[in-house]
Order: structure tokens, then C-alpha cells, then sequence
């Protein structure tokens, strides 16, 4: 029976996981999961229901009920949340620390696991997150854990912002990912870590072509042995 093929790749903020799970499933014509935008929705669907972050049980209802749809369109996926557009809203800082906070809470985990699991459909799925390959896809045919120091994503960042004319100060930028590192890292259910038979990817000195080309090899390499 034919069965869809999985690469997870998990790492902390502001590696290019995005960039790389993009380019990924284009090349390999699969299905693309960003499980970080439905953290990031779910925050700001939160935000405008008036809901505090740390209240659980409110937000596993808003989870499980969310009208969350991802739209493959020329210019990228757009995000929509009812009817409304929340692709640009779900991408600022605050919006990441908001979606870093509800993430933490072990509920909204459990609650938000099969939505994702329904992303995995033949011949295949990239996933793009921080527990792809401990908790949501732990039988991933490839897993990659990209890493890179928290100076460099930072630096890449500002340099992002300031490339689409907009104010970006580094200090700033640094300390709110190492707030968000240490929360992702050190929380009680499915912290960020890489899975046993994880390859880890250093990518600090690396070109996202690099990146890209390590990740394709790793993919073909396990395609031959099946
Ligand atoms: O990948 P991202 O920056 O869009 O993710 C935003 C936050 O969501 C991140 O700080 C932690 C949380 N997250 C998570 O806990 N588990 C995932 N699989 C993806 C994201």
C-alpha cells in the first residue's frame, strides 16, 4: 500500500525553516504543513475574542473551532481566519511571543494534533515546526532539526525587515528570540528538541542552497532504501 513519504524539519524561530520547508515541497510536489501559522492564528484569534493566553480550557475551544484555511496562491499561502486575511497580522514579532505562550500549554497541543496529522497526504508531506519529529510525525521517513545561534537569526532578521523597508533595531530582535528559544526549549510537553534520529543541520555558516541541497540528499538517500 502506498504510504505518504514525511520530512519534518523542526528548529527554533527564525532559522529559514520556512524557506527551506518551501522550497522542499515544491521540488518534491508534496504537501507543506506550517504548524507554526496555526499556533500564530490561534494566538490572534484569541487576541480578538478578548481571551487571556494562559486561559486554557477557552483556548482549546478556540483551537478546536478555529475556521483556519491555508490558500496557495502565486504570491505564497495566504492565511485566513473566517474570511478574514491574517497573513501579514500572524507574522510580526508580538504575533510570534503570542503564538510561543499559547503553544506552551499542553491542551492546546493535544487539541491542535489532528489538524495537523490531516495535513499528511500521498505521496507526501513537509512539515515545518518544533515538534514535527517527537510528537506530531514520529514515524517521519526524514528528520531534520535545523539550528543556527540565536546572533545569526537575529542578524537575518533585521536584515529581512530592513529589505521590506521596515524598522528593525538587532537588540530587540535578539532578546525577543531568545525569550522565545527559552520558552519553546524549556516548556513541560513537546519542547524543542531535536528527535533521536534527527539530523541536525548547523546552518550558521551555511547558504540556504546548502541547506537546501543537504536536506534534498537526505531525502533521496532514504527514497533509495525503501
Ligand atoms: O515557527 P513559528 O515561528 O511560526 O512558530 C511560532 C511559535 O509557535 C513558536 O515560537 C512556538 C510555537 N510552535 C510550536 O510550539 N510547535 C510547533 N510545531 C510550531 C510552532
Amino acid at each position: 500500500m502506498a504510504k505518504a513519504f514525511v520530512v519534518a524539519v523542526d528548529g527554533p524561530g527564525g532559522v529559514g525553516k520556512g524557506e527551506l520547508t518551501r522550497r522542499l515541497a515544491k521540488a518534491l510536489d508534496f504537501e507543506l504543513l506550517d504548524s507554526g501559522a496555526i499556533y500564530r492564528v490561534l494566538a490572534y484569534a484569541a487576541r480578538k475574542a478578548g481571551l487571556a493566553l494562559f486561559d486554557e480550557d477557552s483556548l482549546v475551544q478556540e483551537a478546536k473551532f478555529m475556521n483556519l484555511t491555508f490558500e496557495p496562491t502565486d504570491a505564497g499561502v495566504k492565511v485566513l481566519l473566517g474570511d478574514e486575511d491574517v497573513t501579514l497580522a500572524i507574522r510580526t514579532e508580538e504575533a510570534g511571543v503570542n503564538a510561543s505562550k499559547v503553544a506552551a500549554l499542553p491542551k492546546v497541543r493535544e487539541a491542535l494534533l489532528q489538524r495537523q496529522r490531516d495535513f499528511c497526504v500521498e505521496p507526501g508531506l513537509v512539515a515545518d515546526g518544533r515538534d514535527m519529529g517527537t510528537v506530531v510525525f514520529p514515524k517521519a521517513e526524514v528528520k531534520i532539526f535545523l539550528d543556527a545561534s540565536a546572533e545569526v537569526r537575529a542578524k537575518r532578521r533585521e536584515l529581512q525587515l530592513k529589505a521590506q523597508g521596515k524598522v528593525a533595531d538587532y537588540d530587540l530582535i535578539l532578546s525577543e528570540i531568545k525569550e522565545r528559544d527559552d520558552r519553546d526549549r524549556n516548556r513541560a510537553v513537546a519542547p524543542l528538541v531535536p528527535a533521536s534520529d534527527a539530523v541536525v543541520i548547523d546552518s550558521t555558516d551555511m547558504s540556504i542552497e546548502e541547506v537546501f541541497n543537504k536536506a534534498m540528499s537526505l531525502v533521496e538517500e532514504k527514497r533509495k532504501g525503501l
